[in-house]
């Protein structure tokens, strides 16, 4: 679905040139939930960019759904693109409009007759949960909802790609569950390929089925979840999983107990690692 082959990003300033991204190949496929976790400044969004090449990299290709992006027309390109969702971590609605008009919005260029397109706003906003919300404007709204209406809007153009970067990273915990709920819904039901960014390990943990690790500009570390989280590679993504499972500070706080710092000759302290995958099948 996605194919990122050998892609390099350099952004050259009056001062200096920036290589934000290096050499990085990376393939999502349709249905994929692909996290991509990193520290500030690892090169994650505009990897991400490069996608539906709000970005253009300095070199390598960029091919999503069977075609080269940098070989389409502008023309060309702007209908790839509209297959192509983005949302944002501070949501980037219009302010002065309401709920209603920022999901409409990008639909003005389609040719559905008027019914039509109100029909499909309206589905949108009730697919997120805000039918209620209307004629409401985004200063009337959380943030969970903002970024509902964030989702609504990059949906109406049916993409088959939502590209999401930091989406959770301004909200609370709980908030922070119910969008990724929300995304998994949207993943499992439109069969909607979703590319997260985050730095929280906890969110790839939630719903990702594949993770990479990026550091400097580069993916050090990609896999299935199952994989990297059972036998990370890199100390960084050991990090990154330590922050979701908190498993090395129960250890450490495990040993430390009286019962097992004095061990008697015999007595044995043995750390075993289960991984399992839980496989649904049949009807309910
Ligand atoms: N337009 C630009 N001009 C110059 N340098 C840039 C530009 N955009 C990004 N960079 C640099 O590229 C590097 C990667 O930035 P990027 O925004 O992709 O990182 P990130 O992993 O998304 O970070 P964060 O988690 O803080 O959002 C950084 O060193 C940044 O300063
Ligand atoms: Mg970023």
């Amino acid at each position: 679905m996605i194919t990122l082959s050998n892609i390099q990003v350099t952004f050259e300033t009056a001062s200096q040139s920036v290589t934000a991204v290096q050499d990085v190949s990376l393939h999502v496929d349709a249905g994929d939930v692909y996290g991509i976790v990193g520290y500030s400044g690892a090169g994650k969004s505009t990897l991400v960019r490069v996608i539906n090449l709000l970005q253009r990299p300095t070199a390598g290709s960029v091919k999503v759904s069977g075609q080269d992006l940098l070989a389409l027309q502008p023309k060309e390109l702007r209908l790839a693109r509209k297959k192509i969702g983005m949302i944002f971590q501070h949501f980037n609605l219009m302010n002065s409009r309401t709920i209603y008009d920022n999901v409409d919005y990008p639909l003005k260029s389609s040719k559905l007759p008027k019914r039509e397109r109100d029909q499909k706003v309206r589905q949108l906003l009730e697919l997120v949960g805000l039918s209620d919300k209307l004629d409401a404007y985004p200063s009337q709204l959380s943030g969970g909802q903002k970024q509902r209406v964030a989702i609504a809007r990059a949906l109406a153009n049916d993409p088959e790609i939502l590209l999401c970067d930091e989406a959770t990273s301004a909200l609370d915990p709980k908030t922070t569950l119910s969008i990724l709920e929300l995304l998994k819904k949207l993943n499992q039901t439109l069969g909607l390929t979703i590319v997260i960014i985050t730095h929280e390990m906890q969110v790839v943990k939630e719903i990702c089925n594949k993770v990479a690790v990026m550091e400097a500009g580069q993916i050090i570390e990609q896999g299935d979840i199952v994989s990297i989280f059972s036998r990370p590679q890199t100390t960084l993504a050991r990090d990154f999983i330590n922050t979701a499972t908190h498993i090395e500070q129960t250890l450490e706080k495990l040993t430390l107990h009286p019962s097992l710092v004095h061990l008697k000759d015999n007595d044995m302290l043995c750390k075993i690692s289960i991984s399992a995958i839980a496989q649904v099948t049949g009807d309910f």
